[in-house]
């Protein structure tokens, strides 16, 4: 029964991809941006690297230009290629429908999507994030005192997991606690899930789903954190105190009772994105610093000579950063070549567009490849290497530079940036301060791997650093 009726699924669902074929391709009215020409069903996967997208994507846009079509299976994408391009789509034509947000996963709610409900809830977390001290508490002492070599990885979550929790709930969790490691480990399991190229292949053909055990893997960890989060506000609403407010949930929880964008299910959902989107994405850059700092010892030693010079023993403070131009090229230059959202996420059109002279349909998937950016060739002087003087002049003292654009552009650029860009530098200061990053003994540096493992965002694969306390 399963054969026959994956074959029935198939055959309806490849009918209907190919009459959507014939429609779009052959009725573009030929203004529609150039690409490879796809196969009916197919399309052009068989020409895409499943695992890593966004490097065929950065290849074929030296073909077909700054805006081309590619069809992952029967759904259409339009490509936003290079600095110039991406920054006129997405903040110089803000409003030429182009910023408009898809669902990452069928069923599953990831982002908030768009129109009112999105204005009134990014708002609303904005406001109330600042409120509650959107990284003033960052500054906590969260150091990890292991001088044995170690995975980086979950000490880094759990860390910056925890800063989220001080802002969303109003306390922040031991790292031995059950409650809150369980959490923070399902939400970096299904950030991996979810760029798994099965589960981009059940997006594209979801009568799939049932036979993709990925797909199951992640409805799971949702399902359970959806219930431990709703645990935690009952408890947050038990002890609610209108005259002091703990943190988000409280005045999330308080704005309901007026207006109806404040239901239980937007908490869950915005609960749910500060954690998605503000766990993993810092503590994978941080991972990539210390992965770049062990491979470059001599950029790692003037790291700790200027912060020596300039900060000595005391706690870092953020007003620290203007007088530590090294450190922050360093860092600014971690994010470049990490590009650890190499697609951005998706948007979609969400009116009809005419953009640099072609025609895109509304309701049209749009990818602005931040990685075309972050690697372009006329912005950057060597931009597939680790170098820290792309943000430096010539009298070492930092530069913005433009084409730097992590966090993507306009209205849907990252929400937590100011977060992010705070967090990054407490704690990266803070571990350079203290600590010396080595391979494990009989690693040598030009062993470590820079390739990033699959994932919706780009970590570093896996690997062991030794920290050696410098204090
Ligand atoms: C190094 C860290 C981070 C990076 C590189 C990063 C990057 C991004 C990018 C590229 C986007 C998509 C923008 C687009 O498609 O145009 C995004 C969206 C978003 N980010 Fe971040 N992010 C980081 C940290 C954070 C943190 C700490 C938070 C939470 C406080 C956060 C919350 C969000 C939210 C809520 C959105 C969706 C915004 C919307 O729907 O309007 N991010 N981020």
């Amino acid at each position: 029964w399963n054969i026959l009726f994956l074959l029935l699924a198939g055959v309806l669902s490849g009918g209907a991809a190919i009459i959507k074929y014939i429609t779009d391709y052959s009725n573009a009215d030929g203004k529609q941006p150039p690409g490879p020409k796809p196969l009916p069903v197919l399309g052009n996967l068989l020409q895409l690297d499943l695992k890593r997208p966004y490097n065929t994507l950065l290849k074929l846009s030296k073909k077909y230009g700054s805006v081309f079509t590619i069809y992952f299976g029967p759904k259409k994408v339009v490509v936003l290629a290079g600095y110039k391009t991406v920054k006129e789509a997405l903040v110089d034509k803000a409003d030429c429908g182009i910023n408009s947000f898809i669902f990452l996963q069928r069923g599953y709610r990831v982002l908030w999507s768009n129109g009112d409900s999105w204005k009134e809830m990014r708002r609303f977390t904005l406001t109330n994030l600042r409120d509650y001290g959107m990284g003033k508490k960052a500054c906590e002492d969260k150091i990890i005192e292991e001088c044995e070599a170690f995975d980086t990885t979950q000490p880094m979550n759990y860390a910056v997991s925890n800063i989220i929790c001080s802002l969303v709930y109003g306390s922040r969790f031991e790292y031995d606690d059950p409650e809150f490691t369980s959490m923070v480990d399902r939400t970096n399991r299904n950030i991996q899930l979810l760029g798994s190229p099965s589960i981009q292949m059940y997006n594209l053909f979801p009568w799939m789903g049932r036979w993709i055990a990925d797909r199951r893997e992640s409805e799971e960890y949702t399902k359970l954190n959806n219930k431990q989060n709703m645990k935690l506000f009952s408890q947050l609403k038990e002890t609610l105190n209108p005259q002091m407010c703990r943190g988000f949930v409280d005045a999330f929880m308080e704005s309901g009772v007026t207006n109806s964008h404040f239901s239980n299910e937007n908490l869950l959902i915005t609960v749910r994105n500060l954690f998605n989107a503000g766990t993993d994405t810092t503590a994978t850059t941080l991972r990539w610093a210390l992965l770049l700092m062990t491979k470059y010892p001599k950029i790692q030693d003037q790291v700790q000579e200027e912060i020596s010079r300039v900060i000595g023993t005391r706690q870092v403070q953020v007003e620290d950063r203007r007088n530590l131009p090294f450190t922050d090229a360093v860092i600014h230059e971690t994010q470049r070549l990490a590009n650890i959202v190499p697609m951005a996420l998706p948007h979609k059109t969400s009116e009809d567009v005419t953009f640099q002279g072609h025609f895109i349909k509304k309701g049209t998937t749009v990818y602005p490849l931040l990685t075309s950016v972050l690697y372009d060739e006329t912005e950057w002087e060597k931009p597939h290497s680790f170098h820290p003087a792309h943000f430096l002049d010539k009298d070492g003292k930092f530069v913005k530079q433009d084409a730097f654009m992590p966090f993507s552009a306009g209205r849907r650029i990252c929400l937590g940036e100011s977060l992010a860009r705070m967090e990054l530098f407490l704690f990266f200061t803070t571990l350079l301060q203290h600590f010396c990053f080595t391979p494990p003994p009989g690693v040598k540096e030009e062993d470590l791997d820079l390739t990033p493992r699959v994932g919706l965002t780009l970590n570093p694969s896996h690997h062991k650093l030794c920290a050696i306390p410098r204090l």
